[in-house]
């Protein structure tokens, strides 16, 4: 297994050569991560070349739809999935707001939809809302101690009126990689699909969601080094179940079903560069020389490794605080490297002393009311969350744990 070239990989961040952030360390990556080169050069070539109404004959709109199409083609791949099971919209919420309005016709009343207490609102209060249309709504609750969800509870609440499971593949606060595949399979044995929030897990290596499982998965691409657009797969069977939200005459095509909206030309282009940068990583690295599923894999273990083994000492250094609760697991190896902190004052300003040492992070809820109540951590004082990705750096981590030793 090779390691991470860290240098080759911040040079393929133009915000890491930028003078106007030298000295300051990214520690705000589970809100939007930097955007690699290759999705930046697609967009501006696109904004330039391109920017006319894209599948019309003439050679500026062809390349434009070309461009849309490579990018669901290679995108796709990469999790492992059908062309026309992915799809892009405006962002993960607005996504989730058009699967609730599907399942809303398609439910009937008395039926039932499970969402947990862990979940950014995202995945939650869309489908809690259903509860307005009879639909009886269930809650998974986390351990109020360690923020965790126990698939044996879900067995307990699943019968044959359950019709969706929807959970996250790790918080955006708790931090805990869920094990979607076995959720998955006890959901599927009680004959529900699930649906899952990649948005806190796929900034850490694209997930072959093929092989995972799920029936749905959404992910923000703004937090995966790319424009900002949500991603949805759907896969085929529930898909063609639930009734068509786009305009009549385009509900045939899978990839158009949920994306009522037209949608943003230019920045479904650029979503290519996401898949770009996997190749640029699995090239570097001398990773598999084929199947873009694969290559994805390669690169999801080295970013993986590389967080894994900087975020271990980040845990260690706050987890025995007086002064300090972490929020999720100290285990690095079962976690995502967001990582919440509740102190018992103002997060926020907390947060604001940090920047005086050059670590941009923030405070707050983080749109995780529910699971920082559930965890008894009142959301007005909200959480310091830092959260970082592979591209982090030894030295920013220094830079953190210095800066953390002063304001804590
Ligand atoms: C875990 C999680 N789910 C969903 C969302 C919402 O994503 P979007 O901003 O694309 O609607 C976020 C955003 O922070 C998130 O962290």
């Amino acid at each position: 297994m090779s390691t991470l070239d860290i240098n080759f990989v911040r040079s393929q961040f133009p915000a890491f050569q930028e003078p106007s952030l030298q000295g300051q360390a990214f520690f705000e990556n589970a809100g939007g991560s930097y955007t690699c080169k290759p999705v930046l050069d697609r967009l501006t070539r696109f904004y330039t070349q391109r920017k006319v109404q894209p599948y019309a004959p003439y050679q500026a709109s062809r390349l434009a739809g070309e461009e849309m199409d490579e990018a669901r083609t290679r995108m796709a791949a990469v999790l492992g999935v059908d062309t026309d099971e992915l799809s892009f919209g405006p962002s993960t919420t607005q996504n989730t707001y058009v699967l609730a309005q599907a399942f809303r016709q398609w439910m009937q009343p008395g039926d039932a939809i499970i969402v947990t207490n862990q979940d950014h609102e995202a995945n939650s209060g869309p489908w809690r809302r259903l509860a307005e249309e009879g639909i009886d709504v269930r809650e998974w609750q986390i351990d109020p101690q360690t923020g965790s969800l126990n698939p044996l509870d879900l067995e307990n609440m699943l019968d044959e009126k359950v019709r969706l499971v929807c959970f996250p593949h790790c918080s955006n606060v708790i931090g805990e990689i869920n094990p979607v595949t076995e959720i998955t399979a006890i959901a599927h044995a009680a004959g529900a699909f699930v649906c899952v929030d990649g948005v806190s897990y796929a900034p850490h290596g694209f997930p072959n969601v093929g092989k995972l499982g799920p029936d749905i998965y959404l992910f923000s691409a703004y937090k995966t080094y790319g424009p900002h657009q949500g991603c949805m797969v759907i896969r085929r069977a529930i898909g063609e179940l639930l009734p068509n939200q786009a305009h009549y005459f385009n509900g045939d095509v899978l990839h158009k079903r949920f994306t009522p909206a037209g949608p943003d030309h230019a920045q479904i282009a650029a979503s290519a560069g996401m898949a770009d940068y996997v190749d640029l990583l699995c090239d570097h690295h001398n990773g598999p020389g084929s199947g873009a599923a694969a290559r994805a894999a390669f690169v999801h273990d080295l970013m993986r490794t590389h967080e894994v083994a900087l975020l271990q000492p980040v845990l260690d250094a706050v987890k025995d605080r007086n002064n300090v609760r972490l929020i999720g697991t100290s285990d690095a190896t079962r976690r995502a490297p967001t990582v919440a902190l509740s102190l018992n004052t103002d997060a926020e300003a907390v947060a604001a002393d940090l920047n005086d040492h050059g670590i941009m992070a923030g405070g707050g809820d983080f749109y995780a009311v529910r699971p920082l109540q559930a965890m008894r951590v009142d959301p007005e004082q909200g959480v310091l969350r830092v959260s970082f990705t592979h591209y982090t750096s030894q030295q920013e981590i220094d830079q953190l744990l210095g800066a953390l030793e002063t304001v804590l």
